[in-house]
């Protein structure tokens, strides 16, 4: 059975507002959104449900125990999702303090709040409660080239600000199962693609500077492997997993689909080519240019997700080639979004890492 009102934070971000928005819009039930709208967070992510009774919008922090103790009394939650976090890895390095707050001392915030509802609950609602923590297969640290992909046994080796904030979080809500009892899922996914995503990650941002005719930069050799997953494949397996995941346990979620970014962005060009030529009919591929190396690059992730399909029968539904084309389109169409999304600490940002 899913849960009927939950509570998610981090819900106006890339990947939390595609939950909220396939949540109301499937019928599943009410969403209570906490999220602080840092600089990543966007309500226009959630237009299409702005007037819908089955959303409540809260502008604020993990970290407020009294705000969240507030709405877990008023809203009485099934479950709580907890999405919200500091996510970008060029970020940590430049600025890993909001990393350590929001991550690690955010979750533990929110974790304590829990932890005393959730204790006051009457026995059968104890029984159904679930607090589900999204976490990163980057906890696991970085593979060679012929090393088999993450499972679930992996030990945690994380190598930037950004991995070793999530791994502490991962930490602190299986410590807060094996001591208190709380109910936790954990999920471990690795990297998410589609609509919404910010334009400081990989593939909106060289989507993006493409049809702006600037340079889409690579770090170091562009030999480095990530394995996508489109987003709303995500949010299903975190749909499953909320549903049928045994207490305690943590699913890695992942499409099968590792790639170099090379490759990547050479596929987004040729994709690009084909929907939105350029005047010149050159390829977008003439604009790839190599830049500094990421410090600390992790130079492989790969997840294998089998005991997600074993134990609890989800699989994707896109494979990356039908994923990014939808994306690419999704981009063409929302350039409203895009030129809103694209402006003001945006700019700051992209000065600072690529100038
Ligand atoms: P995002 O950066 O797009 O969104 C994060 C959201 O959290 C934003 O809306 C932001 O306003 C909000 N937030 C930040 N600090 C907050 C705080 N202290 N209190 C309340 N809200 C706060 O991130 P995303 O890519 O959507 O990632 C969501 C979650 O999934 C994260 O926990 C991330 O570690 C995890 N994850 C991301 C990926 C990926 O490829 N993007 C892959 C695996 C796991
Ligand atoms: P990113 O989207 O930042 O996700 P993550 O670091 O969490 O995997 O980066 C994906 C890969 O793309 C990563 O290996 C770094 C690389 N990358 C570039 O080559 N150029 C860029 O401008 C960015 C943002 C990332």
């Amino acid at each position: 059975m899913l849960s009927n009102v939950i509570l998610v934070t981090g819900g106006a971000g890339f990947i939390g507002s595609n939950f909220v928005l396939d949540w109301v819009q499937g019928g599943f039930g009410k969403v209570i959104n906490l999220d602080a709208l840092t600089y990543a967070g966007n309500l226009e992510n959630l237009a299409a449900i702005e007037n819908d009774a089955n959303h409540v919008f809260v502008k604020g922090d993990i970290g407020d125990r009294a705000l969240v103790a507030k709405l877990l009394m008023e809203y009485q939650p099934d479950a709580i999702l907890n999405f919200a976090a500091e996510s970008h890895v060029d970020r940590s390095i430049h600025s890993p303090g909001d990393f350590i707050q929001t991550n690690v001392v955010g979750t533990f915030h929110l974790l304590e709040e829990v932890r005393s509802y959730w204790s006051n609950l009457a026995d059968e609602e104890k029984l159904k409660f679930r607090f589900l923590h999204v976490s990163t297969d980057e906890v696991y640290g970085t593979l060679s080239l012929t090393d088999p992909a993450f499972t679930e046994n992996n030990p945690y080796a994380p190598n930037s600000p950004y991995s070793a904030s999530k791994a502490a979080s991962d930490h602190l809500v299986r410590a807060y199962r094996h001591t208190y009892g709380l109910p936790v899922l954990t999920t471990n996914c690795s990297n998410n693609y589609g609509p919404y995503h910010f334009p400081e990650k990989l593939i909106p941002l060289c989507l993006l500077n493409a049809i702006a005719a600037k340079p889409l930069p690579i770090y170091g050799d562009g030999q480095q492997i990530r394995d996508w997953l489109y987003v709303k494949d995500h949010c299903s397996a975190i749909r499953r997993v909320l549903e049928a995941g045994q207490l305690g346990e943590t699913y890695n979620v992942g499409g099968w689909n590792e790639k170099s970014n090379l490759d990547v962005v050479n596929i987004l060009c040729e994709i690009l080519d084909e929907l939105k030529p350029r005047t010149d009919s050159a390829s977008y591929k003439t604009q790839i240019t190599f830049v500094k190396d990421r410090p600390g690059h992790d130079r492989r992730y790969a997840i294998d997700a089998t005991k997600l399909g074993r134990e609890l029968g989800w699989k994707p539904k896109e494979t990356f080639e039908t994923g990014i084309r939808k994306t690419v389109q999704w981009y063409l169409e929302n350039q409203v979004w895009v030129k809103n999304v694209t402006s003001g600490e945006y700019r700051n940002w992209v000065t600072k890492q690529y100038t």
